[in-house]
């Protein structure tokens, strides 16, 4: 289905970036990782990809909140697969803590990391993306940006930004061919998350559990298809904001 394309993971070393990366490659798209920190991780994604699916993968230290970096990842992207059709801005952080005690840089940073980083990845992106006139781009936001949380007033900021800028780019790319979509995920049991097995939210989940990466990356993977569908945002949560 993704033959021959190239996807474009963010965050993809762990977690629900990497269920994304192996769900894209078995569908035969080349995978370009962007991770921070160390770079095994990001390493044994990509060696996974090349042997279990057969696609080029490679990975990219690039921290997705700076511009100039983010420019000149996406060139390299450009030189070593040729192009990039799909683009999945999955990097997230976390920094909580309620109003009185949180601190401006931890308001900023996770504003910086999960908005403003989706901003500069779509920024630089759109150029290839315009040019063939195809293009699908997924950005993960989070069922707190759609409900809010307490304690989460940054990255809830910030996963609501993402919906706004969803439909933005959706309406304004779709006349040239370019979807943009989201999808809100609940809890999921990954590395952001593992502290909170005994969350008393979690009893408030209808299907009474948490989710896998893998039930994120079907999403991710049906919406950079869909050929009919932008502009959405697609909660993969066991009904947690229904
Ligand atoms: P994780 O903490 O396991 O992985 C985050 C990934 O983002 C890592 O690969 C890390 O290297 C990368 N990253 C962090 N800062 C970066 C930066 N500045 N530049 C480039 N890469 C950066 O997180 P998880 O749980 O896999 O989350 C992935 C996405 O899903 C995040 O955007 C998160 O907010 C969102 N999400 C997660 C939920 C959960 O329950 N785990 C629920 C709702 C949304």
């Amino acid at each position: 289905m993704l033959n021959g394309k190239t996807a474009i993971v963010t965050g993809g070393s762990r977690g629900i970036g990497e269920a994304v990366a192996y769900k894209l490659a078995s569908l035969g798209a080349n995978i370009a990782v962007l991770f921070v920190g160390d770079p095994s991780g990001a390493e044994a994604v990509c060696e996974k990809c090349r042997k279990e699916y057969g696609v080029e993968a490679k990975s990219y230290l690039c921290d997705v909140s700076d511009f100039a970096a983010v420019k000149g990842t996406v060139g390299e992207i450009k030189r070593d697969f040729g192009a990039a059709h799909v683009l999945v801005n999955n990097a997230g952080i976390t920094r909580d803590g309620l109003l009185a005690m949180m601190k401006e840089e931890d308001f900023d940073r996770v504003l910086e990391v999960n908005l403003k980083g989706a901003f500069n990845m779509i920024r630089h992106c759109a150029g290839l993306f315009l040019r063939q006139r195809e293009g699908a781009i997924v950005n993960i936001s989070s069922v707190t940006g759609l409900t809010g949380n307490p304690g989460q007033a940054n990255y809830a900021a910030s996963k609501a930004g993402l919906v706004g800028l969803t439909k933005s780019i959706a309406k304004e790319l779709a006349p040239k061919g370019v979807r943009c979509n989201a999808v809100a995920p609940g809890f999921i049991a990954t590395d952001m998350t593992s502290g909170q097995t005994e969350n008393p939210m979690l009893k408030l989940v209808p299907l009474g559990r948490m989710g896998r990466p893998e039930e994120v990356a079907e999403a991710v993977a049906y919406l950079a298809t869909a050929s009919y569908v932008t502009g959405e945002v697609l909660r993969v949560d066991g009904g947690l904001a229904m």
